[in-house]
């Protein structure tokens, strides 16, 4: 007797005429009724790269199309006459989440011919989510997309909430746009193939939720390790469901960014310019802004914000979920602040950073001490 499916966890952004469903679990990639749900006009553009295509792509588009799924195919073929599925498959990596491939993008779907009568679908990691978003948020001034993360990171962070973005090799994701998806469908049969490094660096995003606003949770992925390490299956789907509801309230109570969802890059404007500062080459972004994290505590600690017992306590989860926690070696300090004040979240010209008071308290602080953000790089290289 085979086990009867589990029924995904379902969730909503709540953004008025913009709100949409996030829905988590096992064989979503299947669920042709939830995909047609989220594709609008005639043209679907599905955007993936090399490494995901060839794991994922056809079951996508098998759903899409209904293939093989007699008892949907009349009813749903019907609901989308004519529809034109069309992938476009990118290069794999941050290196190429640049305007050189959001033009690729433009140029599938000009050659598709379409207009506003387009989704854009993405399936993969935050690159390609970061990406096919920037790329729906521009074409014809804005054209719907749905997100498919393949990834934890994408799946408990950047497919939620609307943030698109390219890099420049002047830093990252300086050109994008707020543009919010019309779902969220994670399938987390996905995990399976990730490898192991990059479930880790997912995790980076994972705790720190639990670090900025939630001491419970964070409490919850010390007791838990293991078996989120191990994939199981019920574990990881009720992390990544937390993940999201807890983003998913923030984002409906501040979606560009006004004040609350700043909290969301504790740890960010360090691993942002740790990534710049190495290429975008060296550290996954996850594994950045784990470093980003460490850092963002010692300050604090050393501005008497927070209990050094606090920073001991990250630093322990962190290498327990096998993550960095030093500043790799070569980076200097005043390269490290000269990326960090080009970050989006100063206001002119000062250093605007998300510190903390200790396991599940966050504060947006205004000027920070440069000299006090150098003598915690300093201590960290
Ligand atoms: N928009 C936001 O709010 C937001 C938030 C956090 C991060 N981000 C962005 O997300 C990006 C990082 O995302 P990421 O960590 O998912 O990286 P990624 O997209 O590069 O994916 C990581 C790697 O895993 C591969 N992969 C993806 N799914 C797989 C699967 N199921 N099996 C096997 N391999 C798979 C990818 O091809 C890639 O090699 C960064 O660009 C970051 O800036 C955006």
């Amino acid at each position: 007797m085979t086990a009867a499916p589990v029924a995904p966890i379902e969730l909503g952004v709540e953004l008025g005429a913009r709100s949409y469903p996030i829905a988590i679990g096992a064989g979503l990639l299947g669920d042709a009724p939830r995909i047609a749900a989220a594709i609008c006009g005639r043209h679907a553009l599905i955007v993936s790269n090399d490494v995901v295509a060839p794991l994922y792509l056809e079951r996508l588009e098998n759903a899409l199309l209904h293939r093989g799924d007699d008892v949907l195919q009349g009813e749903h073929r019907a609901s989308l006459p004519g529809m034109t599925v069309t992938r476009l498959l990118l290069p794999d990596g941050e290196a190429f989440k640049t305007l050189a491939s959001a033009a690729q993008v433009f140029d599938a779907l000009a050659a598709m011919k379409a207009n506003r009568d387009a989704t854009i679908i993405a399936l993969g990691g935050g690159v390609i989510g970061d990406l096919a978003g920037f790329a729906a948020a521009c074409w014809m001034r804005g054209i719907a997309f749905v997100q498919v993360p393949t990834t934890l990171l994408a799946m408990v962070d950047s497919s939620v909430g609307g943030k698109t973005a390219v890099d420049l090799a002047q830093g990252k994701n300086l050109v994008g746009a707020f543009h919010q998806p019309r779902a969220v469908i994670a399938d987390t049969d996905t995990l399976a193939t990730l490898p192991a490094r990059e479930l880790r660096a997912g995790f980076a995003e994972v705790i720190k939720y639990g670090a900025l606003g939630d001491a419970e949770f964070f409490a919850g992925l010390e007791r838990n390790a293991d078996a989120l390490l191990a994939r199981e299956g019920e574990a990881l789907t009720a992390t990544i469901a937390h993940c999201c509801r807890q983003k998913a309230g923030i984002v409906a109570r501040d979606e560009t960014e006004q004040g609350e969802r700043a909290l969301l890059n504790l740890g960010h404007t360090f691993g942002h310019a740790i990534e710049t500062a190495m290429g975008y080459g060296g550290l996954l972004h996850g594994e950045a802004v784990a470093v980003g994290m460490v850092l963002a505590a010692r300050l604090s600690a050393n501005l008497g914000r927070a209990a050094a017992a606090d920073t001991h306590r990250l630093v322990a989860l962190l290498e327990r979920f096998g993550l960095p926690t030093t500043v790799p070696a070569g980076l200097d300090p005043d390269r490290l602040i000269g990326l960090m004040q080009l970050d989006k979240k100063n206001l002119s010209g000062s250093l605007r950073l998300i510190l903390w008071r200790g396991v599940g308290k966050a504060d947006v602080v205004p000027d920070v001490d440069l000299a006090a953000v150098r003598a915690v790089l300093a201590q960290a290289t």
